[in-house]
């Protein structure tokens, strides 16, 4: 496989990035992906108690990162859950890439940067590609509404999104959203992206974190098995269940934000992602599950989109 320009960005040997993924971007996961020639990325909720202190659970998920690795990995930040208190953790425990997203590019990029550290800002738009430009950071990823978790607004799908973002910024350009084999990651780089990002498909791994009950029902899951509902709170993607059938209904009725909000409460994304609550609990997923089949090692999962590039490019004549 050709190295790209997030290669030589990140010190890695294949363009692929685990994406950030809370509660269950667990170290052990991280680990595995950087062992494999890919970057992994640690969430700092990652199978975190619910009493538990963030900012602890960060310093213990990068010291076990390092203990299973000596590979790069990095940490990603949703930026307005993230106060600069857990920012500063990064900067003092030598973290030397950060992935940041749902926020302002403005917030921290240029701290990260003046502390040496790569920035990498996920985007849904071409104005906010731009913008994230303009801020300094060294790569943004284009992640398109077929994503698990949280969407831009605007719900643009990858195959639209991330050419018209590689036409109007300098920066290397990674696609995230729907990408799970070698023929979805051929896809992307003709996009002229220079590598992906992958969430869902690291979820049905062994050494992530996630439920068993989690992983089994992406397993199952079919094309249709996903919904984006909260629009008013943030579109977010996730396995249907009869969480996103109450909240279907109730945005059908007009209920308000604060109304969504107080039914969600806290926790909904830990009860059903770490504990494996089917019913009542969030399910961040993408679209692509359907075509998710086995839980693989992500060794595997690696190794099969760098073992099947050159089948799909022979392909392609
Ligand atoms: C379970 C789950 C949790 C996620 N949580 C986060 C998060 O905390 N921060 C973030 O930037 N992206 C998050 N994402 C998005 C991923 O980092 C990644 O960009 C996305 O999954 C790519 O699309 P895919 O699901 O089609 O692979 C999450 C995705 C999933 C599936």
């Amino acid at each position: 496989m050709k190295r790209t320009r997030v290669c030589d960005l990140l010190n890695i040997d294949y363009p692929i990035i685990q994406g950030g993924m809370t509660w269950i971007a667990n170290a052990e996961l991280a680990a595995a992906v950087s062992n494999a020639g890919a970057l992994g990325v640690i969430s700092p909720n990652a199978a975190a108690q619910a009493t538990d202190s963030y900012a602890e659970n960060l310093r213990y998920q990068i010291a076990r990162v390092r203990e299973l690795t000596d590979k790069p990995f990095g940490v990603n930040f949703p930026v307005l859950d993230t106060p600069k208190e857990m920012v500063d953790i990064a900067i003092q425990e030598g973290v030397r890439v950060v992935t940041t997203s749902a926020g302002n590019p403005a917030t921290y990029t240029r701290y990260l940067k003046d502390a040496g550290i790569k920035v990498l800002h996920v985007v849904a738009s071409v104005r906010h590609a731009k913008k994230a430009e303009a801020e300094g950071v060294d790569a943004v990823i284009a992640e398109g509404y077929e994503a698990g978790g949280h969407n831009g607004l605007d719900e643009l799908p990858t195959f639209v999104l991330v050419p018209q973002v590689v036409d109007v910024v300098k920066i290397p350009v990674v696609a995230a959203g729907g990408i799970a084999d070698a023929r979805g990651f051929v896809a992307a780089l003709a996009l002229g992206a220079q590598g992906v990002q992958m969430g869902t498909r690291f979820v049905a791994t062994r050494e992530c974190i996630a439920h068993q009950n989690f992983k089994q029902a992406i397993l199952e899951a079919i094309d249709t098995g996903t919904t984006i509902t909260g629009r008013k709170l943030g579109p977010t993607r996730g396995l249907k269940n009869e969480l996103t059938a109450k909240m279907v209904e109730m945005e059908s009725r007009s209920d308000s934000a604060e109304e969504l909000l107080s039914f969600l409460g806290w926790g909904r994304a830990r009860g059903g992602q770490l504990e494996g609550d089917l019913v009542e609990g969030e399910l961040y997923c993408g679209a692509i599950a359907g075509m998710i089949l086995k839980i693989s090692s992500a060794a595997e999962v690696v190794q099969s989109i760098v073992g099947g590039y050159t089948k799909v490019l022979s392909r392609l004549g």
